[in-house]
């Protein structure tokens, strides 16, 4: 799990990638020092999915995301010989950027410390780049928050390190996975029934418009949904929906008369759609 956690990791944060123009990234509460004293420094970083117009701290499974983050070192070291620390914190398990960009397991232990850039000359603004336009779930990595944290040192303050005591938190969604009904809706309902044999009655100002059925047309947004919930409904909380939704297409009891004969590929699909939305 270690390993595997390791490697995707590192497959998806590789690089380091210059940040393009963006909006002053939030900044990090609780700039902290391991003696305790306090610290000038101040760290900042945020998550976004439009390119940093704007930052948001949860994001979809495969919304594809940039995060980026900024070291303003104290003005006392600018210039001084110093390192640069990521650390990010997934599902209890601590991760260091190594200097290749790739993230192994840190145990917290500062022996095992590694920097992600050694040994460079700070300089008052560090900006560090974490991914460019990564979708995380596709990646292996959702249903999750992940906690940034930024630290340096500097060979001025011998033996200290400043850190971010608030991390930078990006939340990662779940899969959303569309329910197989909506998929059969979309797939074999929503053009060939509702929208070529049903809608030209069943809409509100339209023949049918005193019955339970109205759909939406293909110009109205998101009328897939609105159409399928409507079905979806009257199936399952009409008295006899599930029945009347495939008897009087075929005519029965019905003033459209016959729109669609047992027999037809669409009535098949229609029962099936029916006998999947009763099974969810
Ligand atoms: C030519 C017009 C017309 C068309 C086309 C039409 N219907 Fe109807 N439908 C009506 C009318 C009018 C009613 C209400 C009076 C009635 O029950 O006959 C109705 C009622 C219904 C009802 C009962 C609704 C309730 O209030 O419980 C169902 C179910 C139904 N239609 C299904 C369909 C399906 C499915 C299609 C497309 C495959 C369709 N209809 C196409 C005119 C139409």
């Amino acid at each position: 799990m270690k390993n595997l956690q390791t490697a995707v990791l590192s497959l998806v944060l590789a690089g380091l990638v210059s940040p393009a123009a963006m909006a002053q990234l939030p900044e990090l509460g609780s700039p902290s020092s391991i003696s305790g004293a306090p610290t000038t420094a101040r760290f900042f970083g945020g998550a976004s999915a439009d390119n940093g117009s704007s930052f948001a701290s949860s994001f979809g499974y495969d919304q594809a995301i940039d995060v980026d983050t900024e070291i303003q070192v104290e003005s006392s070291h600018v210039n001084t010989m110093g390192n640069l620390y990521v650390f990010i914190v997934w599902d209890g398990l601590y991760f260091q950027r190594v200097e290749s960009g790739d993230y192994e397991i840190w145990d917290l232990s500062l022996p095992n410390l590694q920097a992600a850039f050694p040994a460079k000359t700070l300089q008052a603004s560090e900006p560090i780049n974490i991914v460019n336009d990564v979708a995380f779930g596709p990646a292996g990595v959702s249903d999750t928050t992940l906690a940034i944290f930024l630290a340096y040192d500097s060979m001025a303050a011998p033996g200290e390190i400043f850190y971010s005591g608030a991390p930078l938190s990006v939340a990662i969604e779940s899969e959303q996975t569309t329910a197989a009904s909506l998929q059969l809706y979309v797939d074999t309902i929503s053009s060939p029934i509702i929208q070529a044999k049903c809608i030209i009655c069943h809409q509100v100002g339209g023949v049918a418009t005193d019955s339970a059925l109205h759909y939406v047309n293909s110009g109205v947004a998101n009328f897939q949904t609105t159409n399928y919930n409507t079905l979806v409904n009257y199936i399952k909380n009409v008295p006899n929906g599930s029945s009347e939704i495939l008897s009087r297409p075929q005519g029965m009891n019905h003033t459209g008369g016959v729109q669609l004969t047992p027999s037809s590929q669409d009535f098949l699909n229609l029962q099936a759609f029916v006998n999947q939305v009763l099974a969810e």
